[in-house]
């Protein structure tokens, strides 16, 4: 039995970070953990204790129908906390529908509020899988390219802005680049989507997904979409955050003035439609579980620094990562395959820029042990200077 044809296409071009994952994998398997550098996947830093916790809280709680099939968008008073979460006034358990992940609230919001045929416009470098949100749905992704600087084009997304645009898709701290959307950037675009819906009548949906918001560097400071442009709605989620990725938790918000019920009701049929049903149980409960969603961001910004300035020592073209947990470097080798391919000979992991639309970039995590981080920069500076 042969996969879709889709499938094979998306098989054949994509799937870069994965793809790097498992290679990693099949190297620790022939030299041990010790002696590979896997910078591909966006891990998070491991989850502390108060996580554990609440999660052993979570699963020892009973009451009627702990383990039975539940509301589509999650528990009510997980809802209710969750919208607290979120700095707006005016939102409540009603604007918000729990989601395996940003990843799934991102695709609830995209076959709820999209029609199939039509454009989500999007920036390069952007997060490889955007497309497959889109084609999922039957749209069509349509990346612009960011600045120089990693800022949105606002003229290059006016141009691509046209009848059959449904929702424009920013992310804030921005996988693989780190920037962190700025007031301009945010005032530019909401002008944008509303001179257009006076021209055209078409009004068009802004989803921004924020799945790294609470991992900024000072003196970056998170600015709200919800107070800029009201047909906005927020994927975020606790994976990386709070480091626990696998349990996938994450929520949709929606902006309280396009909430209502046929918006509810059709984020339950996304829910049902995308076979996700309903966020886990048990990660929606530890929620509940925990004093403060809060994060401490030190070791983080502590790697950020350390690759940073490794970088900088050796005269790579970087862009300083905002928030997030990437470092996106210009690959030294014209070739930035090459590189790649290079350094997993040296045993480093990374992921071509081609993965995020950006061909001639390269991109690490640094959300990994200090000592890796060392390591790798170490190898990339024995790499120098670069072959053409
Ligand atoms: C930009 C971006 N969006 C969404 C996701 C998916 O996150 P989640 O685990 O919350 O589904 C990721 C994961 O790496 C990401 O980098």
């Amino acid at each position: 039995m042969g996969v879709s044809r889709w499938t094979q296409t998306q098989l054949e071009s994509g799937g870069w970070v994965r793809r790097m994952f498992e290679e990693g994998q099949r190297l620790r398997l022939v030299h041990g953990d010790a002696a590979v550098i896997d910078l591909s996947l966006g891990q998070p830093l491991a989850a502390g204790s108060a996580i554990a916790d609440a999660f052993r809280e979570a699963a020892s709680e009973r009451f009627a129908g702990r383990f039975e099939y539940m509301p589509n968008l999650g528990y009510l008073d997980v809802r209710e906390r969750t919208a607290r979460d979120v700095d707006h006034p005016g939102v409540t358990a009603s604007c918000i529908a729990m989601t395996p992940g940003a990843a799934a609230a991102t695709c609830i919001a995209i076959r709820t509020f999209v029609e199939s045929g039509e454009d989500i416009i999007g920036t390069t470098p952007h997060f490889a899988e955007y497309r497959l949100y889109a084609e999922t749905a039957g749209a069509r992704f349509v990346p612009v390219a960011a600045r120089p600087d990693m800022t949105l084009d606002l003229d290059a997304i006016a141009a691509a802005l046209g009848r059959s645009t449904a929702a424009v898709l920013l992310n804030s701290p921005c996988n693989p680049s780190g920037h962190v959307l700025q007031h301009e950037e945010l005032h530019g675009v909401a002008e944008l989507l509303r001179a257009h819906e006076a021209r055209t009548g078409r009004r068009v949906l802004l989803i921004v997904d924020e799945v790294y918001r609470r991992l900024l560097y000072p003196p970056q400071q998170r600015l709200e979409p919800f107070a800029y442009y009201e047909n906005t709605v927020l994927a975020r989620s606790f994976s990386k955050d709070l480091g626990i990725a696998g349990e996938r938790i994450g929520y949709l918000a929606v902006h309280p003035a396009i909430a209502g019920d046929a918006v509810t009701r059709g984020l339950e049929l996304a829910m049902r439609a995308l076979g996700f049903v309903n966020a886990p149980a048990t990660a929606q409960r530890a929620l509940l579980h925990l004093d403060d969603w809060g994060i401490n961001v030190t070791p983080y910004r502590e790697r950020r620094d350390l690759i940073v300035e490794g970088a900088r020592a050796q005269r790579l073209d970087i862009v300083e990562p905002q928030g997030g947990i990437y470092l996106w470097l210009r690959s030294p080798f014209a070739d930035a395959l090459r590189f790649v391919e290079e350094l997993a000979e040296r045993r480093v992991l990374v992921v071509p820029g081609v993965a995020f639309g950006s061909p001639d970039h390269v991109r690490l995590c640094f959300s990994y042990a200090r000592e890796k981080l060392r390591s790798a920069l170490e190898v990339i500076a024995s790499m120098a200077p670069a072959p053409a």
